[in-house]
């Protein structure tokens, strides 16, 4: 079962307190490079992704935007960042590269857990210019790299990582698609793996975050950017049960709600992290989830910070209260 409150938001971050984890999670930096791309990248989707850039896009996402969630983020100090997807927007090598510095700028892989995005799969492309400068980011914290583990995304997905009581389950949902689609999909293979994680994590009575790109629920996002199986993911999390699912993609404020086999899973997606939008909706935003054990479940708070334009600088927006029960 789920309840919710609303408060008044409050001007400054309240302190962390013990046995509770801080969790932040930051969605679609859309972090591009276009202006020194050459001809050649261009002979592919490239093309209408550049071309939407030069359109609209880039003029949506901002620099200026970023450095300011950075400047927030000390302040706030989360414990641990969750970052779901389009880090960059061409899959363009240089991109790989200043998203690489970006996630140092936000804190070090044990701190930040990265997932894929549909952007970050624009294209086809070689390994070693691309995810490869994010592996550390994205990797279970029990991989050994080493003569019997290949460096892929099958490899790397479904990701686990434990902080405290807390599991932090990463799928990767992205993939190549024709100009003008934004689909993805979770495939068999990696569904099978999510299954057993979430059955052993939820025998372990740990909080499970799914950290996804595309939203499964149904509704949030348009035919074109949908999660091809989503039904089945929804039918393996009404078996399995997670306690809370968080998605980008939508470059919107979204919340909903799936079936667990305890009751329902919060869905919740936050906006693009470099948006100016063109509606409060789609303004950037990242949220703060406070997650902490209670005597029959999980209580949560959770505190929204919206970028402002008048200020160059994220502002409280809402501080809301969840309860979990087992
Ligand atoms: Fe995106």
């Amino acid at each position: 079962m789920v309840s919710a409150n609303n408060n008044a938001p409050s001007m400054t971050a309240a302190p962390t307190p013990e046995n509770t984890l801080a969790l932040a999670h930051i969605t679609d930096p859309h972090i591009a490079s276009v202006s020194d791309i050459r001809a050649r990248d261009l002979l592919n989707k490239r093309l209408y992704g550049y071309l939407k850039w030069k359109l609209h896009r880039g003029a949506e996402h901002l620099a200026a935007i970023l450095s300011a969630l950075q400047d927030d983020l000390i302040q706030t100090h989360p414990d641990h960042i969750a970052v779901t997807g389009d880090l960059t927007h061409l899959s363009l090598p240089t991109e790989f590269r200043k998203a690489r510095q970006w996630l140092q700028s936000l804190g070090s892989p044990t701190r930040v857990t990265v997932i894929p995005g549909n952007h970050d799969a624009y294209v086809k492309t070689d390994w070693d210019l691309s995810f490869a400068h994010w592996t550390d980011y994205m990797l279970s914290d029990d991989t050994q790299v080493g003569d019997n583990f290949s460096l892929n995304i099958e490899s790397i997905f479904p990701s686990l990582r434990v902080r405290g009581r807390i599991a932090l389950i990463g799928v990767c949902t992205a993939q190549p698609t024709l100009p003008y689609l934004a689909v993805g999909s979770v495939g068999t293979v990696q569904m099978q793996k999510l299954k057993a994680i979430l059955a052993r994590t939820g025998e372990q009575r740990l909080f499970r975050v799914l950290l996804i790109h595309h939203p499964p629920a149904t509704g949030t996002v348009s035919w074109r950017k949908r999660l091809k199986d989503a039904a089945a993911l929804r039918s393996l999390l009404a078996s399995y049960g997670a306690e809370l699912i968080l998605h980008g993609h939508a470059h919107h404020t979204a919340q909903s709600y799936l079936e667990g086999p305890h009751g329902r899973i919060p869905v919740v997606g936050a906006p693009s992290a470099s948006a100016l939008g063109r509606t409060r909706r789609c303004r950037a935003r990242y949220y703060i989830y406070r997650i902490s054990s209670a005597r029959n479940g999980w209580d949560i708070g959770l505190s929204v910070r919206i970028y402002s334009a008048d200020k160059n600088r994220f502002i409280p927006e809402s501080e809301n209260q969840l309860s979990l029960s087992h």
